[in-house]
């Protein structure tokens, strides 16, 4: 916690001082002048802040921009055969440098769909990250499949193991699991 508020604080006074950089050229005028330095100061602690955090956001499909959706679309075609998104409720997605590099569909009863990451940032952590995301936001257990014929099953199963998951039950097709 110590850690966090210390990276925290690191990240404004680093932003503090871009953004002071940026402004500084305004720094002689007159009032009205200061008071424009100082909103376009915020705004820039802002967008520099936006641009160095990663964050993770939870949006209902509906709410998507088109950026968004045309990020996750591309993001999913490149890990799944098909792309359901259009049948989920909400998405968790995590963002890099305000560019979309992991996604996780949400469908009304509480199962977690089509969860990827980009390939550049896998074994960071990201996925367990929104996993935990999914577990803080939903209510009752949350559910997923994972299919058996998959070139990577074994790895998934310990993987969503590793992370709490449980098998329910699993078939000839595929495994459920819940947490
Ligand atoms: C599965 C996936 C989302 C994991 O993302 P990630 O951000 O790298 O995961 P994390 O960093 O939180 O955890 C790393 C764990 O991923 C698992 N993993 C590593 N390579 C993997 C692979 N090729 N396929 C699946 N899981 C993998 C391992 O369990 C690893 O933990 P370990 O290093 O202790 O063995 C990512 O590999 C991916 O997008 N795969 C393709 C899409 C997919 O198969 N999704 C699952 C649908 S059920």
């Amino acid at each position: 916690m110590q850690i966090q508020a210390l990276a925290i604080k690191t990240l404004l006074d680093f932003a503090n001082v871009i953004a002071t950089a940026v402004t500084r050229q305004d720094s002689f005028a007159g009032n009205f002048v200061l008071c424009k330095k100082k909103i376009s100061k915020n705004l820039c602690v802002i967008y520099f802040l936006c641009l160095i955090i990663n964050m993770i956001i939870v949006k209902y499909i509906n709410n998507l921009t088109n950026y968004e959706l045309n990020r996750c679309n591309k993001l999913i075609t490149q890990n799944f055969t098909n792309n359901r998104i259009n049948t989920y409720e909400k998405a968790i997605l995590y963002k890099i440098n305000n560019d979309i590099i992991g996604f996780l569909g949400i469908s009304h009863d509480n199962y977690l769909n089509q969860l990827c990451v980009d390939v550049k940032y896998r074994n960071k952590g990201i996925a367990t990250d929104m996993l935990n995301e999914a577990r803080n936001i939903l209510d009752d257990k949350i559910f997923l499949f994972i299919d058996k014929n998959k070139y990577n099953t074994e790895v998934l199963l310990k993987f969503y193991k590793k992370n709490g998951f449980l098998i329910e039950y699993e078939n000839d097709v595929e495994y459920k699991m819940w947490k």
